[in-house]
């Protein structure tokens, strides 16, 4: 059984609240810098020889550089989010036992979720389940290599659904005012386009890119009519391929400016089942069913119809399309898009954003926030 965000938000129990503006101030962090301290004086006074040396000591087998640090620190917090936000659906959505305990479930949610398969129950909760697993990883590996793992508990602040079957804790994200980009639909199914090369791509559902729809029922009240709370459920599939494929492209395009062996074994480990996630979901939504929300007019189209539809944008084309990449003149390649590395960890942090999951965030939040981005971004590979 593995612990809840809420009684594990630090493997090691030693993690203080982030602090992202400035280098971490914990005790191992402190003995690294010391480590470093040490290393650049001897050099100082020993000369050439001494300098490599130092290069040695410099790099003990158990020590991070700045750089990886920071790239698992923005990774953890990533982690904490998408497992905030997972233990919501869950609770009202997913199957709720002693993995992932605290919910109770609503019953007209969970079945209209189930109009998009009918083991949807059960992916939300083995999903919830592998995000705790990422920042539970992530901040023990953090501690293991002597750097400090990050706690977003002092921020959550926001409220929980007061429908019946949420637990009435505090969150750090919002899925009630979501405004989802669904525009991965049609980036997927492009043969000839790729965010990389400066490419933008249609909206599957224009309207839920326009307005702010709640993803869960916000209380008792949202159960109905029918098509109201199938359209909550409708916004959540859609959402769960929104959130995935962010991952699916973060690990790669960070993986890119790592320096330890191992910790790019760490992420090329993890990146892969943020994909399994965003397949599953990508197949899973394109059974929601089609209608206009009878409580606000937001319309989930048929995606088999005009101005979708057809070969290119037909439900079941679930696989990435062959599309450009690198450069034009190659051969067309079923990839993972984006993956250009240059400012991804604010790029994920303002997508998320967007997204409405912060509303209602305090600025120390977006500070912290986006600190830990600055920093990962600012990471260079053999730096
Ligand atoms: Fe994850
Ligand atoms: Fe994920």
């Amino acid at each position: 059984m593995r612990k809840s965000a809420e009684s594990a938000p630090a493997a090691n129990g030693a993690a203080t609240a982030i602090a992202p503006t400035k280098a971490p101030v914990g005790s191992l962090s402190r003995r690294s810098f010391l480590t470093t301290g040490l290393a650049v004086s001897a050099a100082a006074s020993l000369g050439p020889l001494g300098h490599a040396a130092a290069a040695l000591a410099d790099t003990p087998s158990s020590a991070l550089t700045t750089g990886d640090a920071a790239i698992l620190r923005f990774l953890a917090a990533a982690e904490l989010i998408e497992a905030d936000l997972w233990q919501q659906y869950n609770e009202l959505g997913g199957i709720q036992d002693s993995e992932e305990p605290g919910g109770t479930g609503s019953r007209r949610y969970t079945a209209a979720l189930s109009k998009l398969d009918a083991d949807m129950a059960q992916y939300i909760h083995d999903n919830t389940d592998d995000e705790i697993s990422h920042f539970v990883f992530i901040n023990a590996y953090l501690a293991s290599r002597g750097a400090e793992p990050v706690d977003l508990d002092p921020f959550r602040t926001l409220p929980s659904s007061k429908a019946t079957g949420a637990r009435q804790i505090g969150r750090l994200t919002n899925l009630m005012e979501l405004t989802v980009d669904t525009s991965w639909y049609t980036r997927y199914r492009s043969s000839t386009a790729n965010p990389d090369f400066g490419d933008t791509f249609p909206q599957a559902v224009p309207g839920l890119s326009e307005g702010r729809f709640p993803a869960i029922p916000r209380d008792d009240g949202d159960l109905k009519p029918k098509d109201h709370i199938q359209a909550i459920a409708n916004t959540a599939g859609f959402h769960f391929c929104t959130i995935e494929q962010g991952g699916t492209s973060l690990y790669p395009q960070l993986a890119q400016r790592v320096t330890d062996p191992e910790v790019l074994r760490v992420l090329l480990s993890i990146g892969p089942t943020e994909a399994m996630h965003f397949q599953t979901w990508h197949d899973k939504v394109g059974n929601a069913p089609p209608l206009t929300d009878p409580t606000n007019g937001l319309v989930f189209p048929d995606l088999n119809a005009p101005p979708l539809g057809g070969e290119q944008f037909q439900t079941n084309l679930i696989m990435p399309e062959p599309t450009i990449f690198l450069k034009r003149s190659l051969p067309a390649c079923s990839i993972v898009r984006p993956t250009k590395t240059t400012g991804a960890a604010m790029g994920a942090l303002k997508a998320l954003t967007a997204d409405g999951l912060f509303i209602g965030q305090s600025k120390a939040f977006f500070d912290a926030a986006k600190g830990l981005a600055t920093a990962a971004d600012a990471a260079m590979r053999g730096a």
